[in-house]
């Protein structure tokens, strides 16, 4: 059996190694995962209209580089509430990935540990946030309220005695987003694993056999395991069920940040902040930092691209909070185009995913190891020694978001 291990991890590195990108490591991903997790994974709410925005948002910015500069290693480190990182990208909260690979969200925070960053584990994973925390490295746990102030409380509690060194609180979920995509897949609110559903999904599921495999094993996992503690009928709510509206807010709302802000002895996040006025409003209820988000594109389809939306709040809470920012960042220029504009790191959600499909903890190095690369060849490339240096001068104003053309005066 040990035998068999060590061979496998030896093959999903020979896999990971493979990898080159962003977009090989999506590929491999959809070859590998069955086309409901895939679309899981991938889709964003309604016409996707922001799920673009957000790609298109990056694409459109471009750098302005100072040639001529040898640059022999540039400095990726960062602090990031007090925590020192070699690497400015954090794996952001994501529910579901133990249906993506069995290693789930242990892979993604041994992942970000050996890469020296911090993992947000989710309220939605699938191992508990006991487990998650017992994986060395430095990590924040990620709250929704699951529409109870006891699950909260409950979720809250644990996440302080199981020792996450921040709170982040996750503002954009009221509801669920609706996602044409899971729905036409069968990803929906009904959905529990049972012989019909196994019937129904068998088109799915039976062309991705090394998938099969690997969820049999691992024991057909489809439940939030941190909420077995608090519903009526000790069992854990399953995926799907979670994000169903009717009972009151899924995310805390401002009220539960008042009690948050009261009871949770450490930083504490506001994840999915789009405009400088909740900006502020997080600032007064007493967060040390605001990551601007739109979930990447999958709750209120027409929101503002967040790199759209960072200059804005930069200015506003000038230097009150740290600023962070996530939704669409896929290579390492990305993330320098956003550092320029202001946030102090990242979060990355499909990118690992992706990694962690095509080759468990492996391909989540991998990823996170391809973006310290391609981050460090665009430096060099642009005569910026470290990420410190980063301001709106290295990007062309023609190209940023909210710019304002001078008016050129005659000589
Ligand atoms: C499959 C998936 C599940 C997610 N689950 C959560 C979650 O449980 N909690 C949360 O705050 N955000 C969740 N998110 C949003 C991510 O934390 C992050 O905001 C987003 O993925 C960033 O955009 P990107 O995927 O383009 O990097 C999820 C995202 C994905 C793709």
């Amino acid at each position: 059996m040990a035998e068999l291990s060590t061979f496998l991890q030896k093959a999903r590195r020979r896999r990971a190694s493979w990898l080159l990108d962003h977009a090989d490591a999506q590929r491999v991903a959809a070859r590998i995962l069955p086309r409901g997790i895939r679309e899981y994974v991938d889709g964003g709410s309604e016409g996707e209209v922001t799920l673009e925005r957000n790609a298109r948002a990056f694409r459109d910015v471009a750098f302005a580089p100072r040639m001529a500069t040898w640059v022999d290693k540039p400095d990726l480190s960062a602090t990031v509430l007090g925590t020192p990182i070699n690497l400015p990208v954090l794996t952001a909260p994501c529910g579901g990935m133990r249906l993506v690979h069995p290693d789930g969200d242990l892979g993604l925070a041994t992942g970000a540990a050996r890469a020296g960053t911090i993992h947000v584990a989710s309220s939605a994973a699938g191992y508990t946030l006991e487990d998650i925390a017992a994986v060395e490295g430095p990590q924040w746990f990620q709250l929704y309220r699951f529409s109870s102030q006891a699950t909260m409380e409950n979720l809250v509690g644990r996440a302080q005695a199981a020792g996450y060194s921040a709170l982040v609180v996750t503002v954009d979920t009221a509801v669920a987003g609706f996602r044409p995509r899971d729905y036409k897949n069968g990803f929906s609110y009904s959905m529990r694993v049972n012989a019909r559903n196994a019937v129904k999904l068998a088109p799915q599921l039976l062309p991705k056999p090394a998938w099969l495999i690997r969820y049999l094993l691992d024991g057909l996992p489809f439940e939030i395991p941190n909420t077995a503690e608090v519903t009526v009928d000790g069992k854990p709510m399953v995926l799907t069920e979670m994000t169903k509206g009717g009972a009151g807010s899924h995310s805390p709302t401002w009220t539960d940040l008042d009690w948050l802000r009261a009871h949770w002895h450490g930083p504490l996040v506001v994840k999915g902040i789009i405009t400088p006025e909740d900006a502020l409003r997080a600032v007064g209820a007493g967060a040390d930092a605001v990551i601007v988000s739109n979930h990447g594109g999958r709750q209120l389809d027409g929101s503002p691209a967040s790199l759209a939306a960072l200059p804005g709040i930069v200015d506003a809470v000038g230097d009150n909070v740290e600023v962070l920012l996530d939704s669409g960042i896929r290579r390492g220029s990305d993330v320098l185009k956003a550092l320029s504009l202001g946030a102090r790191a990242v979060l990355v959600g499909r990118l690992p995913a992706w990694g962690l499909a095509a080759a468990g903890t492996a391909g989540v190095e991998r990823v996170l190891e391809i973006l310290r690369t391609e981050m460090v060849r665009s430096m060099r490339l642009m005569g910026c020694s470290s990420v410190a240096d980063l301001d709106p001068t290295w990007l062309d104003p023609e190209t940023v978001p909210g710019h304002r053309t001078k008016e050129v005066e005659a000589p």
